[in-house]
């Protein structure tokens, strides 16, 4: 599909992966931006779970593709809130489905892999899911959704998110990089859970090759190489030259003796995604994910000014 001057609805690009689509998309094509949190002076209001507020924009811009990044993405609330997290998560995409259907608008969707169990020890893009907990439950109930009644989509299954800076990062890299600046000199991180992170601003170029390359259907989207959250935490200290601070290895069951906060939900041992149909279809442009976070670590001010964490140890 051409995506040059073309008109696209981009839903929930107020977060992490919004802002780099957003920053993307916006070069070569006519992009109305919306999201139920306006932290930009291009983001329209709208909540995808509101059928008629949604079928009304898109008869209003007839958008000729719609990118849906609206999720409700942290577990612990999810899991204390699953009706809100099926509300949004599988009602809002089934609305958007038949919308979409409806009015024969292609639809780019984000999936997760958090959908699987974590018992294999990588998952490629023909695997079929089995979550383990409400967050993962509600994502692969709206995959589930769009397969069955859409033909003319394109789903992506990311790994462990990393961009949108210290103003829209919810996740692991900038809670460690919080956890410097309030002072913490020691890090307890645990190596017991696999992933790959996906760069937002690496996807958001794969997202554009497959739409105007690829057939529909369901792509894996992740950096290149997989490890533990340790290893990711090792990378940001490299990353933002603080050399001072000591780094722990720590098994999930024992992390709460070590942090405050409570990650209750249960999480998969390994979220390793491989880009299995990028590489057959010749375009796997990803980067391996070292080489993203330090470019991201140096891409934004993280405010991590402390002379004390950064000097020579
Ligand atoms: N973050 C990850 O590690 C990760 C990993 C794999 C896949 N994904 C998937 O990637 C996609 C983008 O996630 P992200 O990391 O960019 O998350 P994000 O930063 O939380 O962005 C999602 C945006 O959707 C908004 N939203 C929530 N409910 C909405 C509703 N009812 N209507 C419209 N917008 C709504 C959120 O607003 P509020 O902030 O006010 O809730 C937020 O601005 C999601 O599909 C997510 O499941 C994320």
């Amino acid at each position: 599909m051409e995506l040059r001057d073309k008109k696209i609805l981009i839903l929930g690009c107020g977060g992490m992966l919004g802002e780099a689509v957003f920053g993307h998309f916006k070069k070569f094509a006519k992009v109305y931006a919306t999201d139920i949190d306006l932290n930009e002076s291009w983001l329209h209001y709208l909540d995808i779970t509101d059928f008629k507020k949604v079928r009304e924009l898109v008869s209003q811009i007839s958008p000729q593709l719609i990118i849906n990044l609206a999720a409700l993405t942290d577990l612990e609330y999810c899991e204390k809130n699953p009706l809100h997290a099926f509300k949004v998560n599988t009602l809002g995409v089934e609305n958007l489905a038949r919308i979409c259907k409806k009015q024969a608008i292609p639809l780019v969707h984000i999936s997760t892999a958090g959908i699987f169990n974590g018992q294999k020890k990588e998952y490629d893009d023909f695997e079929i899911g089995d979550p383990i907990n409400v967050y993962g439950r509600s994502k692969y109930a709206g995959e589930t959704s769009i397969k069955e009644i859409l033909n003319d989509y394109w789903l992506f299954r990311q790994g462990w998110m990393m961009g949108g800076g210290p103003r829209k990062d919810k996740k692991f890299i900038n809670k460690i990089i919080n956890q410097l600046k309030n002072g913490k000199k020691e890090l307890y991180v645990v190596n017991d859970k696999m992933g790959t992170p996906t760069y937002t601003y690496d996807f958001a170029k794969v997202i554009e090759k497959v739409v105007t390359t690829c057939p529909y259907g369901t792509y894996n989207s992740v950096c290149e190489g997989g490890g533990s959250r340790f290893d990711v935490a090792k990378v940001i200290l490299t990353g933002l030259n603080c050399k001072k601070i000591k780094i722990h290895k720590v098994k999930t069951v024992n992390l709460k003796k070590f942090i405050r906060e409570d990650y209750f939900a249960p999480r998969p041992r390994s979220e390793h995604l491989l880009n299995y149909k990028l590489k057959l279809f010749n375009i796997n442009i990803t980067r391996d994910w070292r080489t993203c976070i330090l470019e991201y670590m140096t891409k934004f001010d993280w405010g991590i000014n402390s002379k004390e964490i950064k000097e020579k140890g």
